[in-house]
């Protein structure tokens, strides 16, 4: 068993002569945890209308140089069915804080989904507990909450009228129910320390979660830090491959963020730590205005990813990807 103490994370994100040394011993680690298959997860976006307002993000609610859609329920069920068929074994729904998909609503698009031969993930925000067990109870297999980050200081300044605490409360309420749960964190936002970075990572193995996604801060025009230097590639990375050390045999994606940041940046996540891609599986039409930063690039085309993964001697898992119990 490895693992690393507050100081030793802390000293391995300042050293950057450590870097090659943490990227192969995360491949590693991920080779031995949860072998050479990556899954592939098939990405629903299917509404951009959002309650928040996150300082870095453009879906935020004041941002109103948008075009905001919502995909009506059925049609989130015919991309669902689509995307199955074309081989996905896990639906991923994602959207903003959007009210018009009440309990009920969600319900009825989980059981649809669940017909199909699939594992199905939401990512839809904050909810009660009663919201999370009716999903549950109807099928929903993973939840993905980002807790962005555990720095409680810089969370209010980043996430006005939200509140830590109730973040904290999802994820606990998710195992609770016994969700497969994802979390992650920000990497570069402004006035973000390394100190908090590796509380991140420490925080990821306190709650033993199940999915971990990292990505960099990446600036949008549209929000209050438009002027804010993006976060940087390489130290996302790291805290992507000192995740996988410690959380062995746990799913981490190769993010789009990574990709937005550096061309080869998918690649080059999937040799350091990660072993899930999520192709975007609705028309082109809605992704292009899930802008959530820009130039967010999605990887629309399945044989794309397949060629890429193929490209570096790994496969695509056949499996519904659930958190290796080795
Ligand atoms: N840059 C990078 N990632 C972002 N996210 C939101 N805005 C940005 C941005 N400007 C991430 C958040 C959220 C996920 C869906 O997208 O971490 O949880």
């Amino acid at each position: 068993m490895y693992s690393f103490s507050r100081k030793e994370l802390i000293d391995i994100l300042k050293d950057n002569s450590l870097n090659d040394w943490l990227f192969s011993f995360a491949d590693k680690v991920r080779r031995e945890n949860v072998g050479d298959e990556v899954h592939l997860r098939g990405l629903i976006e299917f509404s951009n209308i959002c309650k928040c307002q996150c300082n870095y993000c453009g879906l935020r609610s004041p941002n109103k140089n948008i075009e905001r859609y919502r995909i009506a329920p059925d049609d989130i069920i015919f991309y669902a069915q689509k995307a199955v068929e074309m081989g996905y074994k896990t639906i991923v729904l994602q959207s903003g804080e959007d009210e018009f998909y009440s309990c009920d609503v969600m319900c009825e698009i989980i059981k649809g989904i669940k017909n199909f031969d699939c594992a199905l993930t939401l990512s839809i925000g904050e909810r009660s507990f009663e919201d999370y067990k009716a999903f549950k109870d109807c099928g929903a297999d993973r939840y993905l909450i980002r807790i962005e980050t555990t720095d409680r200081e810089l969370y209010k300044k980043m996430h006005p009228y939200m509140d830590f605490d109730n973040r904290v409360r999802c994820l606990k309420d998710l195992k609770t129910l016994g969700y497969e749960v994802g979390t992650g964190c920000l990497v570069g936002l402004p006035e973000q320390t390394l100190e908090s970075l590796a509380d991140d990572v420490l925080f990821f193995k306190e709650i033993d979660a199940d999915m971990i996604g990292i990505g960099p801060f990446i600036a949008h025009p549209q929000t209050p830090l438009k002027d804010s230097a993006n976060g940087n590639f390489i130290l996302a990375l790291k805290v992507m491959a000192l995740t996988r050390i410690l959380l062995k045999t746990i799913n981490i994606p190769a993010t789009t963020a990574m990709e937005t940041l550096n061309p080869n940046g998918r690649i080059i996540a999937l040799q350091s730590g990660a072993n899930v891609v999520m192709p975007n599986v609705t028309l082109q039409n809605f992704s292009s205005k899930y802008e959530i930063y820009p130039d967010k690039s999605s990887l629309s085309d399945r044989d794309e990813a397949e060629c890429i993964i193929k490209s570096i001697g790994r496969t695509i898992s056949k499996g519904y990807g659930f958190r290796s119990n080795s």
